[in-house]
Order: C-alpha cells, then structure tokens, then sequence
C-alpha cells in the first residue's frame, strides 16, 4: 500500500513537472545534489533582524549555508541584508540561490490598512492595488517572498489574528485573496517589482476553540470546504506560489502532518504545483500537539503529509537524511519538494542573477515616495466605516474656529501603522494630530490627552471637560493599541476600557458634538461611547497616511464608503458572531421562551456585517432576475436599481446575499455573494447587475461532493444588510 502511494506520487509529480518549463533543468539540477543539499534547500532559518516566533541560539548558520544546508531565509531585511547573505550562498558548493521571506502583510514601508481594514474598503480592487505596492517596495528592498494573502475566514473577534484577513465571510475573502495574488505576483515572477504569495494559514487556523490563539480547531469536513477552502483553491487557482500550513490541528490532526489536507487535497485534488511551507516551528511542534514521540517522527509526518519546507523547527536538517537511509521516508518525496522549491527560484529569476532583487538606488528610490503613499491614503480613506452621524454633524467645516482633540491615540504614529507592520518606519506615519493641525489653518486644534493607555485611568478629567467647553467639536480616539491585536493576542474581553468610554459620555455632557473615532484590529464593543457620542468612524490602523485620511473624511473631502467585513457584537457573551449562521429549529422570538435566544442579553449585534453608513442616502428599488425559475446549471442575472437621495455624490457598496432556503444540509440565513461599489450624484440612479452561476448556489454536502440543489432561493440585494429587497428564485432539474 505505502509502495502504491510512492508509485502514485511519483506518477503524479512527473505529470506535475512535465508542465513546467524548467522541469529539465531542476532534474539536471537533482541529479548532482548530495541528499544533504536537496534537505538543505528544504531548510529555512530566520535572520536575527526581526523576531517573529521564538529565537534560536543556533550561531551555525552561516556555516551551514556555506555547506548548502539552507534554502531559505526570513526576516532578512533591506538590500544590504540580502545581498550579504546571498553572497554567503555563493560560496556553496552549487551556489543555489537563497530566496528570502519576510511578511509582508500590509505594505512594506508605506504602511496600508490593516486588512480587516482593507476588507472593509469592500474594494477588491484596492486589495490589488495596495498588495502591488507592498510587492515593489519588498522587491526593491531584495525580498522575494512574502508570507501573505493570509485568507483564514476568521468569525470570533476575540482570535488577535483577526486583524490579518478579510473578516468573517468567505466570499469577499475569495474575491480578496484572487487580488492580493495577482497584485503580489503580477504576471511574471521574473519581473523586479513582483514577489511570490504564500497562501496562509492552511487550514481552518481561524477557527480556533473559544478564540484563542493556536487553539484547537474541531470542525465538520463540509464546514472545512464550504467556509474555510474557498478562498485558498481560489488563491491555488490563481497560481500562487507557495502555501504555509497553519498551526492548528484539525479535527485531530495537525495541519502540519496533515495528509488529507496537504498531499491529497491541496497537491492532489486542486494539483497545486508550488511548495508548502511550515509555520514557524510547527513541524516539531507536532510534538507537543501530542501526534509524534520526536522531531523525528515529526519530519516524517510532515514530509509525508507534503510540507516543503521547515520554517525554523530544525526536524528536516537533522532527521530527514536519517529517514532516507533507513527507508522511513522515499527519496522521491524529497526530490519532489525539492523540485517544486527550485523551480520556485528559477521562476524568480534567482538563478538568473541572484542578486538581482539587491539594487540600493532603487530601494531608495521606491520606498515610501510620494506615490505610494498617495496609494496609501486612497484605501486608508475608502477603508473607514461610518457608523453613526447624528444630526449630520459630519462633515465638519473646514473653517470651524475650534476643535479639540481628545486621547492619547490621536498622537501615536506607532498605533497608526498597526500589528504585522514588520518593516516599519514609525517617524513616516501621519497621525489624526499632525493631519488635523495641518490642514486647519483657520482652526484652534486644542488637544487633551483625557485618558492614559497605561493603566487606563482618566486624566485631568476638569480639565479635558474646560476644553470642550471652549471647543465647536470634539473628535475622540477610543480603542485598542497596535499590539493588542495580531499573532498571539487573543483576548478574554474586547470591551473598550471603561474610563475612555466614560470620558466620552462626560464630554457628551457640555451639548457639544462628540465624534468618536474608535481604532483597533478587531471588532470592539463600546456601548455607552456608543451612545454618548454624536458620531462614530471605525477607523482600524489605517497606516501610514491614517491621519490625513481621517481628516479627508472628517472634511468631506472623501464621503465615506466603507461596509464592516466582521460583525461587532453588543455583548462579550455573543461571542463567536457571525451573520451567516444556519437557522435552529427553534429560531429567536421575542417573547417567546423555548426559542434560540439568551435570557440575560440581546441576541442582535451592535452593528451587522456589511452596515456602513454615507453622507447621503441612498434608495433602492426595482430587484429583478432575467428568470424566476431555471435549470440548476443556468446562471442568473439579478439587477437592481440604486439612486442617491441625499445631497452630496458618494459611493454605495450594493450588496447580493441568497439563502438557500431547504436543501440536503441546512444553508445559513445569509450568504454575500456580490459586492458592486458605485459613485452617484445626488439624484443620479444605476442599474448595477449581478451574475449569479451555479457555483455561487450550491454547496459541499456531507458527502464531500459540490451540489447545486433544486428548491427556492431567496435573493436579497441592497445597501444596508437590515433593509434588503427579496425576490426568489426557483431551480429545478429538469
Ligand atoms: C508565525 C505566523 O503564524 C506566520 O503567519 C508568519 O508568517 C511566520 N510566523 C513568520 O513570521
């Protein structure tokens, strides 16, 4: 049986590599490595420039990528850096170029919104936008790898990593991760502004138990393919470059040794031909997972499983040689993952010229200039939600006599640029502060620092409240500091403090307009600012243009569009909430004991996924499909008419959810499967259109096979996900 599998594989992997190009040259290329050079390309240590998992004290390094026992490194920063260390790779035997990773997740020097942010621009085409920048600055700072699209569907705000990803819905994560690969990427990984993706964490890492980081993650296989796949077989298919397995186990099993996952799903079933790195450690971890006795067994797991590449962990460099010659692992299964890295490097143009990403008047050139940040400004602006705007007091006038600004986030260029901002220039980023003063030279801008973020006590409370009474509004920052969201930042209680919400409603309190801006990585919960204040933008870290994109919405001079991509829950103990949940026998009523409700709190969030409001209103009528009732292989064309019937022009993100309403497995209540953004003047109406196929109406049964089922479908479109219009469409068979 195992022979089989080797046979199989080995059939598999030839018909794999007969498409690529350079198939000869890496079988050339194997046929003079030692085995302990093809495990060293398998091998991948961090530089000690930035620490992003747990450090070694392994001071060989060098040495042994002179002895050609290393393929890769991360967290190699600048220039400089690379070309330091691919010289050293020159002096290996073979001389085979090292590629360097780095995570790259939201620009490199010119800092990009969170992408919980940047989900919430609900643009795909900034998605692409900003990941090209991200690409040219790493690339001309001789990077060649990044570590994102991380596209974990993530649906418990309490997981710190929600701040990485789309947010809670599969669709627009798809739709996001195609973007990012293609801005990443381009069309030619040769190219000098381009760097290979890595499509992270896979899988189901964002479905951690009770939202803690690294936590066990039980889910039912049709949840894995109906919630959890779709966005990485969308990044497969765009061609990626490369995948990183997650932490998590899954369903028992770490996704690390995961053969069902890796081998058979990602590299059998959707005939990934890139390579698969591990997360940092993770191979020996399956250790402590309890899989594996050692880092032994451990090495043979994953490679078994299909892991390429082990991040940090050491198991491959010192077990791996071992387990050939005692005949526990096949030599076929290292040439293949050795075969999928180098041809990852011929791709890059590294055998080419492995300096080739080591050129300092470019990376001088390129970073953080003028457009790049104007790139960056764009989706900060697009990526803040409005919430609330009472009595429209935005937009506030450019020439107000007085404003006061209230909180120490108003000021900190390092909040401003968030978690996962590994190559940041602090001094760079543009600040609520800095941007507000600037730019309203007629104002008086005071500035109270109200409470401390240490601590969390209230400070000078008379006097902040003297200074709002001399003051025509007041803009205050309430919510979480840029470390207190990302890798290993799970929390217990994502209520905003307590003082900071009270100073809000004290400030409230002398009649003059509040406007909340409220940061953070996650969806917070801040129900008495809520509703103390007159409004509220939800303005995550928006990064290095953050102020003076708060200021162009605050002015008008941008009318916000941004829709959450995450539910914010009212109560911690709503907690995982998500609109796309399946209905219960028993569905919530009011008054009405025995159904699916909490005795002690409301059910209802504070504020839905897809809400967002605009300076102007819009309306919309007219929800039609070009057919009530078709085939299950026929697509549908839904169309609906928008009109903007407010004064000012803006753009509205218009919205197609379904709801399968009876199949073979029950389908949640609601699931988006279209976004349009469109610009209107005031009085000016669209017809925007959508093409709803087959794929986007079936399912994954229990089964495991894709199926789109007879039965009536509920078609809801709008702007504003409680107020949609409905039409049904009916498929059948025959
Ligand atoms: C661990 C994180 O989980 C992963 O996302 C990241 O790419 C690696 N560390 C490398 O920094």
């Amino acid at each position: 049986m195992k022979y089989l599998f080797y046979i199989l594989l080995f059939f598999f992997s030839s018909v794999l590599f007969a498409i690529s190009p350079y198939s000869a040259k890496v079988d050339s290329l194997l046929n003079i490595m030692t085995l302990d050079e093809k495990i060293g390309q398998m091998n991948q240590y961090t530089g000690s420039f930035l620490a992003t998992g747990p450090l070694s004290d392994d001071t060989t390094i060098v040495a042994q990528i002179i002895a050609g026992r290393v393929g890769s490194m991360l967290n190699i920063i600048g220039t400089k850096n690379t070309r330091m260390m691919q010289e050293i790779a020159m002096k290996s035997r073979l001389k085979i170029p090292l590629i360097f990773g780095l995570d790259v997740v939201h620009g490199y020097k010119t800092t990009f919104p969170i992408p919980l942010g940047e989900a919430a621009s609900f643009d795909i085409g900034l998605a692409e936008k900003s990941a090209r920048v991200a690409a040219t600055e790493a690339a001309s700072a001789g990077t060649h790898w990044t570590f994102a699209p991380m596209i974990d569907v993530s649906r418990d705000a309490r997981w710190g990593r929600v701040m990485e990803g789309g947010g809670e819905d599969t669709w627009l994560t798809t739709q996001i991760a195609k973007a990012k690969v293609k801005g990443y990427q381009g069309t030619n990984l040769k190219d000098k502004n381009t760097i290979m993706a890595c499509a992270k964490h896979f899988i189901a890492y964002g479905a951690p138990i009770a939202g803690k980081d690294y936590n066990t993650v039980d889910i039912s296989l049709q949840t894995l393919h109906n919630v959890y796949l779709p966005p990485f077989k969308a990044a497969a298919n765009s061609g990626i470059g490369s995948f990183m397995n997650s932490f998590n186990e899954l369903n028992g099993i770490p996704c690390t040794g995961n053969q069902y996952i890796l081998r058979d799903l990602l590299k059998g079933n959707w005939g990934f031909n890139g390579f698969v790195v591990s997360d940092w450690g993770s191979v020996a971890e399956m250790v402590q997972h309890g899989f594996v006795n050692d880092k032994e067994d451990a090495a043979q797991a994953a490679l078994l499983a299909g892991c390429d590449m082990d991040m940090e962990s050491r198991s491959y460099t010192q077990h791996l040689k071992k387990l050939v010659e005692t005949g526990k692992v096949s030599a076929t299964l290292i040439d293949d993952a050795v075969k999928r890295i180098l041809i990852k490097k011929i791709e890059l143009g590294l055998f080419d010229n492995p300096f080739a990403y080591c050129d300092e008047e470019l990376e001088k050139r390129t970073l953080l200039s003028p457009e790049n940040r104007l790139e960056a400004r764009e989706v900060a602006k697009k990526s803040i939600v409005l919430l609330k705007n009472s009595d429209n007091v935005l937009p506030i006038s450019k020439t107000l006599k007085s404003i006061l600004l209230v909180g120490p986030l108003m000021k900190s260029k390092e909040d401003m640029l968030g978690f996962w901002a590994c190559e940041k220039d602090i001094a760079s980023a543009v600040t609520p502060y800095e941007a507000i003063l600037k730019n309203l030279p007629q104002s008086k801008v005071n500035y109270a620092e109200g409470y401390s973020l240490i601590g969390n006590q209230l400070i000078n409370l008379k006097e902040t409240v003297r200074k709002a009474k001399q003051s025509e509004v007041i803009v205050v920052a309430i919510g979480e500091r840029w470390n207190e969201t990302g890798e290993a930042k799970s929390k217990g209680n994502i209520i905003v403090p307590a003082e900071q919400q009270m100073l809000v409603t004290e400030l409230a309190k002398t009649g003059k307009p509040i406007i909340l801006l409220v940061m953070g990585g996650r969806p917070l919960i801040f129900n008495e600012a809520a509703q103390s204040a007159s409004v509220i933008l939800v303005t995550w870290w928006l990064g290095s243009e953050a102020g003076n994109a708060i200021f162009d919405v605050l002015v008008g001079n941008y009318n916000p569009s941004g829709r959450l991509p995450m539910t914010f829950p009212k109560y911690m103990g709503q907690l995982p909430i998500y609109y796309n949940y399946n209905n219960t026998g028993r569905p919530e009523q009011k008054d009405v004991s025995y159904s699916s409700k909490y005795i002690d709190i409301d059910s209802q969030p504070a504020y839905p996924f897809g809400f967002g409001l605009s300076y102007s209103t819009f309306e919309y009528s007219d929800l039609k499909l070009n057919h009530y009732f078709a085939h299950t292989d026929q697509t549908t064309t839904v169309t609906i008419t928008v009109k903007n019937t407010g004064k000012v022009s803006g753009n509205e993100i218009v919205q197609l959810y379904i709801r399968d309403l009876v199949a073979s497995i029950t389908r949640p209540v609601k699931e988006l499967k279209g976004i349009e953004k469109v610009f209107l003047q005031p009085g000016e109406s669209k017809t925007v259109s959508f093409q709803l196929s087959p794929e986007e109406l079936g399912f994954w049964g229990n089964d495991l096979t894709y199926k789109v089922e007879e039965g009536v479908f509920e078609i809801m479109a709008g702007g504003n996900p409680n107020q949609l219009l409905k039409s049904w469409l009916t498929l059948k068979n025959e």
